[in-house]
């Protein structure tokens, strides 16, 4: 089956899907982007990515695209096309294309929405849920408005870069201050000796994941307690569990932090717990 992807208003085919060489995304990466699961057919909490990216959008004074009702159209299709029932959907806004110049375009210029949906294996995730994942920790090198879904993730590739060469799969970013800010490409959750979940507060320092703000919920049904605040290596290196949330890793456990092993070196019961019941709290459209 060919894959196929939507450019701009028309349906092609994947090895075929272009942007211009001009499109503000491709010059200076200026555009945002979204990443939503797709489970059993439906999509993890579709509203609020939406609305994340009405916000990413608002804050760039980027025009959205297409109404929300039409991009739902869009999305649905996309996903149908490709016959993706499990997997991920991605949807890339940019201001459009326009001859280089760092200033905004004319109001003519309409926004590049691109959305591709891809079909992955959820046994493979759950296999890797099973046995953990390592992270390393490293320089948070990112500019001061991370709040914003940018498609500007130079320093996330080369944390996640970094992290491979070093056998792990998530880099822990540190700001100047020695905190753990998240990861790359995901939030970074601790649990201390007493049981309390410790993630960073919301502010412009971190993006607010919505798998995040949907796991906060299910941590208070669950009547466990949590701290936004910072934490530092000391913290993590001491930590009885640690994980990492977002919309392509869900719940993961991480075992193994800078070669030093986390709790008991396995994925711990917290993690276990809210990964499992995790898709069941949230909303599938
Ligand atoms: N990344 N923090 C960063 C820097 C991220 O890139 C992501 C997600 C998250 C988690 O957000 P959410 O729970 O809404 O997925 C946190 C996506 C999946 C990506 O870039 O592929």
């Amino acid at each position: 089956m060919s894959k196929i992807a939507y450019v701009n208003g028309r349906y092609v085919l994947h090895r075929d899907a272009v942007v211009h060489i001009d499109d503000r995304g491709y010059q200076f990466a200026d555009g945002v982007y979204e990443v939503c699961e797709v489970f059993r057919g439906g999509l993890i909490d579709e509203k609020r990515h939406f609305d994340r990216l009405a916000y990413s959008l608002a804050e760039l004074q980027i025009v959205a695209p297409l109404r929300p009702e039409v991009l739902a159209v869009v999305i649905r299709e996309v996903m149908a096309r490709n016959r993706v029932d499990n997997g991920y959907l991605y949807v890339q806004v940019t201001r459009g294309v326009a001859p280089r110049d760092h200033v905004f375009p004319p109001k003519s210029v309409r926004p590049s929405l691109v959305v591709t949906a891809r079909q992955i294996d959820p046994e493979k995730s759950a296999e890797t849920a099973r046995k953990g994942i390592s992270a390393v920790t490293t320089s948070d090198l990112r500019w001061k408005r991370v709040d914003i879904k940018s498609i500007s993730l130079l320093p996330n590739v080369l944390a996640r870069q970094l992290a491979r060469e070093q056998g792990a799969y998530e880099a822990w970013l540190v700001d100047s201050d020695g905190m753990i800010t998240e990861g790359a490409a995901s939030n970074a959750w601790i649990v201390s000796g007493a049981g309390t979940l410790i993630t960073h507060q919301i502010d412009h320092t971190i993006l607010r994941g919505i798998t995040r703000t949907r796991l906060i919920e299910i941590i208070a049904e669950q009547g466990l307690t949590l701290e936004e605040r910072r934490f530092g290596l000391e913290e993590v290196y001491s930590a009885r569990e640690a994980f990492v949330t977002g919309a392509t890793t869900l719940v993961m456990p991480v075992v193994r932090i800078d070669g030093r092993q986390i709790g008991t070196g396995t994925p711990g019961p917290v993690a276990s717990k809210l990964r499992a019941i995790f898709h069941d709290a949230a909303e599938r459209t």
